[in-house]
């Protein structure tokens, strides 16, 4: 199976996917291109080593979100991707991209959804003062962090932790959990009724 995996920085669950997934041959799952809307990603950098085609696209570049979301539609549909994989990725998506692409887009997000949605999770985690944090890898909808959630692990939070200590422990929960939900995808194991995914 191809997968697009779209990145916006540094790229740790990339770099992850690249060799839990793509240079595991026995995986059957190819990364065929990597997108950043930021072109310094060093995400990037990661994808070029592994010998990956790379795209930048910058929302400066178009007129309008719907026609950003259009180009990378484009380049999910030139490299045959079947499912995208938001590894990072800080954009939000107009509703006719979602659509078209229901149940197509996952994302990983460093807290235990619903809790902490939004661009700032760990720094809102550490500030609430919350015990166990997490990790929550779900299929987009229209909303921000909303869709249903399809795997998720806790994390506790120590007195010790900064946003930085918990991010990468958190980091190490994530690198775990998205390369087996795609595994999953790609084997035909998961079933979206409503708001419940099933795992078979
Ligand atoms: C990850 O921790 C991911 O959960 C988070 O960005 C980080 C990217 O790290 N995503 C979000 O906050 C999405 N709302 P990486 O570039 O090293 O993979």
């Amino acid at each position: 199976m191809k997968i697009a995996v779209l990145v916006s920085g540094s790229g740790t669950n990339l770099q992850t996917l690249i060799e839990q997934l793509h240079q595991d041959g026995t995986s059957g799952i190819d990364i065929a291109v990597v997108i950043s809307d930021r072109k310094n990603a060093y995400a990037l950098t990661r994808a070029e080593r592994a010998g990956i085609p790379t795209h930048v696209v910058r929302t400066q570049d178009y007129e309008n979100r719907v026609d950003f979301d259009a180009e990378i539609s484009r380049l999910i549909e030139q490299y045959a991707a079947e499912l995208i994989v938001l590894a990072g990725f800080m954009k939000l998506f107009q509703p006719p991209f979602v659509q078209k692409y229901q149940n197509r887009i996952i994302n990983v997000h460093p807290t235990l959804l619903p809790a902490f949605p939004g661009a700032h999770p760990v720094a809102d985690t550490l500030a609430y003062g919350v015990k166990i944090a997490g990790v929550t890898v779900h299929f987009v909808d229209e909303g921000v962090d909303s869709g249903p959630i399809i795997a998720q692990a806790a994390v506790p939070v120590l007195d010790t932790d900064d946003e930085e200590r918990l991010h990468n422990r958190i980091q190490v929960e994530e690198h775990k959990l998205y390369p087996e939900v795609i595994k999953w995808y790609a084997q035909g194991k998961l079933k979206v009724k409503g708001r419940k995914v099933i795992v078979e």
